[in-house]
């Protein structure tokens, strides 16, 4: 059976696009570089965008539409032609999008629960307590005694996965670009509306001033590099299958290089707008509170949670500007959620040669299950420690084995002239030098640092035995599974049923 297709040219770009800005761009960027130096994050963040980002789309973009195929095919015809076997580091990452696919779908469920509230800003006055005690009743849980199930929690997130299920379920073309062409120009109009009515706002500009005036003395921190570099993988949505499943799906004539800058281009300006939206809105609630912006910025989870629904009890017109916000997170989340579940249902139907209904009903349905997990009282818990993990440890391991097996192993110059010939425009030598070099001496630098932080100080005050169980045993599970799937070879005369 032929594999399926994108029907356009713009309906890949925001299929991809829309896979890209996620709730990373809008609730992890604006933090991360408030956080991480204000406007001088934006050097290393640059620099990540440059050296690691546009390359690693241009590659693994070249590497999906030449061998047609989810990771794990990918892996496996690469590894033929080096004759090594590689098969288990495509599975090795479908399993890292499995994992953030399950956790990622609980916040996408509360922020449609915020939706909800926000009409009438039913969190009231302490959004701290309403968040963490009465809406998640957190209690005295921890991510291993996870309480009971939460209706409240667990609805919301099937009706993200209903969403989801429904576009994977109809195929590359019906379902997901289909999806994607109504939610990307969705999510762009919601978003400039709300930045329009917020920066005319008292105080917005301070907020504004706050997030891009730069604190240099933090550039020369590897922490600040770190956060850049975890940032852009994350939020290009590439290291992890997406990309790869999704450039298998382009006609054989079809841009890479041009289609890849602007994945990358479109997905850091949102990212701008979005750090844009958030500080305008937290440098108005300073100026109504007569607070400084420090004493009024949370961090993490409460940022979009408890500091933004306290923002918008405090602004004109609530009942709509809040409803936009959740809805323009709810809508940025499910096309990520979308592209994740996707890179798990394309590794499935290449491995067992099933059609994509059937491929679809298993990956939601088991996804679904699992997920409920963290619709438990200690979900967020929970979510915390597999997220850091998932994000600082195995998701930066599969990103500096990629580049290194791909640009020491495998002749990268041929992979940049696969792209320049299936392109407008070439890239030149520099693309070379970035993947070969700059990535992976910056990945390294990072993963081991990560790898001595975590080993020496743990994370957070998680128990020992939470960590090694959810964390390290997740991962080394993920790693077995991987490596056992691959050996067990597909039956090479099964054609997929249609
Ligand atoms: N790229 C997606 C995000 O940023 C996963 O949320």
């Amino acid at each position: 059976m032929q594999r399926e297709q994108w029907n356009s040219r713009t309906g890949f770009i925001l299929a991809a696009v829309g896979s890209a800005i996620g709730l990373g761009n809008i609730w992890r960027f604006p933090y991360m570089a408030y956080e991480n130096g204000g406007g001088a994050f934006f050097i290393p963040y640059l620099f990540a965008m440059l050296t690691a980002g546009i390359p690693f789309m241009i590659m693994e973009f070249s590497l999906g539409h030449k061998h047609r195929g989810a990771a794990p095919r990918v892996f496996a015809k690469l590894g033929e032609s080096l004759g090594f076997k590689l098969e288990w580091l495509g599975w090795f990452q479908v399993f890292i999008a499995a994992v953030i696919a399950i956790y990622y779908v609980a916040i996408i469920g509360w922020a449609i629960s915020y939706f909800v509230f926000s009409i009438t800003q039913s969190w009231g006055t302490d959004t701290n307590s309403f968040f963490f005690n009465e809406y998640l009743q957190l209690g005295d849980n921890s991510p291993t005694k996870l309480g009971s199930l939460q209706f409240h929690i667990a609805i919301p997130m099937a009706i993200a996965w209903g969403i989801t299920s429904l576009a994977v379920f109809s195929g590359v073309k019906g379902g997901i670009e289909r999806a994607s062409k109504i939610m990307m120009p969705l999510l762009f109009i919601m978003v400039l509306l709300l930045i329009g009515r917020i920066v005319l706002l008292p105080g917005a500009l301070d907020g504004l001033n706050y997030l891009f005036r730069p604190d240099f003395s933090m550039i020369l921190d590897v922490k600040v590099w770190s956060a850049a570099y975890g940032q852009i993988f994350f939020t290009l949505s590439v290291g992890f299958a997406i990309m790869l499943a999704y450039s298998s799906y382009l006609p054989e004539k079809s841009d890479i290089n041009n289609n890849a800058f602007m994945t990358v281009l479109i997905n850091c300006g949102f990212s701008i707008l979005g750090g844009i939206m958030i500080f305008a809105v937290l440098g108005y609630m300073a100026a109504e509170q007569a607070k400084p912006i420090t004493d009024v910025v949370t961090s993490g989870v409460g940022l979009a949670f408890v500091t933004i629904p306290a923002a918008i009890n405090l602004l004109p017109l609530p009942y709509i500007l809040g409803p936009l916000f959740f809805l323009a997170l709810v809508v940025a989340g499910i096309s990520s959620h979308i592209s994740i579940i996707e890179a798990v249902v394309a590794a499935v139907i290449d491995k067992l040669a099933i059609s994509r209904k059937k491929a679809a009903l298993m990956v939601c349905g088991t996804g679904f299950t699992v997920s409920m997990a963290f619709s438990s009282n200690g979900g967020l818990l929970l979510l915390d420690l597999v997220d850091y993990f998932i994000n600082n440890i195995a998701l930066l391991t599969s990103c500096l084995i990629e580049l290194i097996i791909l640009t020491w192993l495998f002749k990268i110059a041929d992979i940049r002239d696969y792209a320049n010939q299936c392109s407008e425009f070439s890239v030149g030598k520099w693309f070379n030098l970035c993947l070969r070099f700059i990535g992976p001496i910056m990945l390294a630098i990072i993963l081991i640092k990560n790898l001595i932080n975590t080993l020496r100080n743990g994370y957070e005050d998680y128990p020992i035995a939470d960590q090694i169980f959810l964390g390290w045993g997740l991962i080394a599970l993920m790693l077995f599974a991987a490596i056992f799937i691959s050996l067990v070879s597909r039956d090479p005369n099964k054609k997929p049923a249609r």
